[in-house]
């Protein structure tokens, strides 16, 4: 066993997973990951889709220096400081919602606790609607709303009161709001953890009417899909469909731990002062890391990028499937694709051979058979094409 696996297995709480036993780096530019015995891995797993304008972009990492020698942390309690107010102003200029005011935490499980709170506070109503197959996070609220491996769930039971988990059924949905007092909705409109399987449409635009309808709030866990890998800033935009809550973290500030829950200034306004918060949300490192990744994605046009690439990789992992019967299915948008064997064996194998072969490649999925394709939105042709034909090997091999 190498040096660095044999510390990290004495040291540290045996509750991480992780995809590979034994794949250790010391460092990571552009879609690289350089390994501690100094081979150099090609990326296409992204920090589980965080890293979308590539790791340590020169842009970034001088936003966060530059921080770092002016202002570490205050607490925005404490004193309002330029990052924060900055950040939300471009956020508001991105999202799907008008007169936006985001609440800054610090990871997705958080956002998705601050829009439980916020539709709970805001409508004084118990009850929360999720989906089966969701993930939405790992903190006992977020956990509560959490189906997509039922392992995340076992030992913690009972979780939140009140919440009702459903199928994609309109018509359950309507009896459970009726049934009961509905705060909110959540939904991953692309489930991430669950598969990358797109919430048909025609769901989602039910759920916005029926939350309308019955004054609930519609909240989008865009923790996954936000900031660009669906080839737009958030997935909400591309399917026209503009929720009442937001949450994103992930993409936000390219790995640096940063979450937001955003909603309309007519609900924030209901949020008392105090009724909620938190020591290091908004820190100001995390949010000049995000505004410069803002910045990045508008000026070297990442967006129209990963729409290009992202049909080219899906058209060719399209053709892929023709070639491969074990390949069961291709879906997802941008560059947040995912090829679905329903075989969780066949999945461990190809991202082992992958590795091998200097791929990093990781499943998704209730039974981990699907394997998702998530590089930074400013990968290159050539970088897909190499990356297809190392997946086409590990396919022969199989
Ligand atoms: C849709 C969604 N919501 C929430 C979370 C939880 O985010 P975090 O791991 O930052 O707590 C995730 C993480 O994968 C996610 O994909």
């Amino acid at each position: 066993m190498n040096k660095l696996l044999k510390r990290f297995k004495e040291v540290t709480s045996p509750v991480l997973g992780r995809y590979f036993p034994d794949f250790e780096i010391k460092s990571a530019k552009g879609c690289y990951l350089t390994a501690t015995d100094g081979k150099k891995y090609l990326d296409f797993s992204s920090g589980i889709a965080t890293t979308v304008v590539g790791h340590c972009h020169p842009k970034v990492v001088a936003a966060a220096v530059a921080q770092v020698k002016k202002l570490i942390h205050i607490c925005i309690g404490v004193a309002i400081y330029e990052p924060y107010v900055k950040l939300c102003e471009e956020l508001r200029k991105i999202v799907p919602i008008k007169d936006a005011q985001p609440f800054l935490c610090q990871s997705g499980s958080e956002a998705v606790e601050s829009a439980i709170k916020l539709a709970k506070y805001t409508t004084k109503k118990p009850g929360i609607i999720c989906f089966k197959g969701c993930f939405h996070g790992r903190t006992l609220g977020a956990l509560s709303l959490t189906t997509s491996k039922m392992k995340y769930r076992d030992g913690y039971e009972p979780l939140l009161p009140e919440v009702y988990v459903l199928d994609w059924d309109l018509a359950e949905v309507e009896e459970t709001i009726c049934e009961h007092d509905i705060a909110g909705v959540i939904i991953e409109p692309i489930l991430g953890e669950g598969g990358y399987i797109e919430a048909p449409a025609k769901v989602l635009k039910g759920l916005r009417r029926l939350c309308t309808k019955y004054k609930v709030l519609l909240i989008f866990d865009e923790v996954q899909t936000c900031f660009g890998h669906t080839g737009n800033w958030f997935a909400s935009q591309a399917l026209e469909i503009t929720p009442d809550i937001l949450t994103m973290a992930k993409g936000l500030a390219s790995g640096f731990p940063l979450g937001a829950c955003v909603a309309s200034s007519e609900i924030m306004k209901k949020w008392s002062v105090g009724s909620h918060g938190g020591t290091y949300g908004g820190n100001p490192v995390c949010c000049a890391a995000s505004i410069a990744t803002i910045e990045v994605i508008k000026k070297e046009k990442l967006l129209k990028n990963t729409q290009k690439l992202g049909a080219y990789l899906k058209k060719k992992l399209i053709g892929l499937k023709g070639e491969f019967p074990i390949i069961k299915e291709v879906r997802g948008m941008g560059l947040m694709l995912g090829v679905d064997f329903k075989d969780s064996a066949v999945v461990k194998k190809i991202l082992t051979y992958c590795l091998k072969k200097q791929l990093v490649l990781i499943s998704t999925g209730a039974d981990g058979t699907v394997i998702r394709f998530v590089p930074a939105l400013n990968v290159h042709k050539k970088q897909i094409d190499t990356a297809l034909s190392i997946f086409a090997e590990a396919l022969k091999h199989v």
